[in-house]
């Protein structure tokens, strides 16, 4: 969507993921869906050095309403969970630097039952702005899809019509992706500054590889519509949380850097381990993910020959060799084998689409370490540990560095 809005993928923190529909505020208070959950958030996400990293948006999931609207049909937040109001948490997360994010969905109720925006979508967008919303994620749930190719647009055009800029996050394919749907990316761009494209990330290994693998398998329709502007989202990320092991979350934090993914968190910041924290702040990955050209990366090699998959994503710097454009690039090495030791893997450059005559320095985004010049025909050597990742940059030696 050409709003002037997530130039670069939105990072933030979003609750669904490792939070869910927790309404016990009584027994659980500092982890349900309650203002105490994101103003805690919202701190750590300042004082904890992920503002300065680039992450920016605290989002509200579901079950953040009351049940009923209230006698104007105005959206209220249950006011048990949030005494204060919606209005004091965004000034909260606002006053701390960072920026609101709000969700709701197009039919008649949320995915949990909570009020849908159905009926009031003028009204809700309205109310969104009102509050100093920055940013709506519109789920799906409650409505036939064959309405969205309408229904989706026609919120956007509430959103804009309220002048306040607010980032749309689309959950329209994600409802029709399955099977042997055609889905019109162009037009789910065209709407949308984000969207998610599948089914909803679970904190397992399992289910990282599945979202990949599919992400895989329709990147040659997905890359052409990613740019400033409009991303693919395959959902939050799990660093941090209990599901995946450390070095599968460097694989997902390579991969979504790779696809240019949304970096949206779903962990508990206040207790969160210094090594998952050095994940999720890697200022080098993070630079892949937030690379100015946008371009959304490939996988280039498939895990069907050796068990080892690998993704490439051209990024900054680039030099200019004739007519044609020489990337630099961003290159991860998946181990999906199970044979429990590091696995020597062994291709010359070339094979990674590295082939600036020129040559390349090769330097590895997680540990720093320089693995120093090559030509494409030379001989890289990388032992990836099994779940785990290679992940290093290639600049040209011609490039402007
Ligand atoms: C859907 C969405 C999730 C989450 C839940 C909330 O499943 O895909 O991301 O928002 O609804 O109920």
């Amino acid at each position: 969507l050409n709003n002037g809005l997530a130039l670069t993928p939105p990072m933030g923190w979003l609750a669904w993921e490792r939070f869910r529909c927790n309404v016990d505020c009584k027994n659980d208070p500092h982890n349900c869906i309650g203002e105490v959950l994101f103003l805690e958030m919202a701190e750590k996400m300042a004082s904890g050095g992920f503002r300065d990293a680039g992450y920016e948006y605290i989002i509200l999931d579901d079950c953040w309403m009351n049940m009923t609207r209230d006698s104007n049909g105005f959206l209220i937040a249950d006011p048990e969970r949030f005494p204060s109001g919606i209005p004091f948490l965004s000034d909260y997360i606002h006053s701390v630097g960072l920026k609101f994010g709000i969700y709701e969905d197009i039919g008649t109720k949320t995915c949990g039952g909570y009020p849908g925006i159905e009926g009031y979508e003028k009204q809700d967008m309205q109310t969104f702005a009102d509050w100093g919303v920055d940013y709506v994620k519109l789920d799906g749930c409650y409505k036939d899809p064959n309405t969205f190719p309408q229904s989706y647009p026609q919120v956007g055009a509430y959103m804009n019509q309220t002048g306040r800029p607010m980032v749309y996050s689309c959950s329209w394919p994600a409802y029709i992706s399955g099977g042997n749907n055609t889905v019109p990316w162009q037009d789910i761009a065209d709407s949308c500054n984000l969207w998610r494209n599948y089914d909803d990330i679970q904190d397992s290994y399992a289910s990282l590889t599945e979202i990949v693998a599919w992400f895989a398998q329709e990147q040659d329709l997905l890359i052409p519509v990613a740019g400033p502007g409009n991303w693919n989202d395959p959902d939050m990320l799990l660093v941090g949380d209990f599901g995946l092991s450390y070095d599968q979350q460097k694989t997902q934090m390579a991969i979504w850097s790779i696809l240019a993914a949304p970096l949206i968190m779903s962990t508990d910041l206040r207790t969160l381990e210094p090594q998952y924290r050095r994940i999720l702040l890697n200022r080098n990955v993070i630079a892949v993910n937030q690379d100015k050209l946008g371009i959304q990366g490939r996988q280039i090699i498939t895990s069907k020959d050796k068990g080892v998959e690998v993704w490439t994503r051209p990024i900054t710097p680039t030099a200019k060799s004739g007519n044609t454009i020489v990337y630099s690039y961003a290159v991860a090495i998946w181990n999906k084998r199970d044979d429990g030791t590091p696995y020597p893997f062994s291709n010359p450059i070339s094979q990674y689409g590295l082939t600036s005559k020129s040559g390349y320095f090769l330097r590895d985004l997680y540990t720093n370490q320089d693995y120093g010049f090559f030509l494409p025909t030379d001989l890289l050597t990388v032992k990836v540990n099994p779940s785990g990742v290679i992940f290093f940059k290639a600049t040209p030696v011609i490039a402007d560095r």
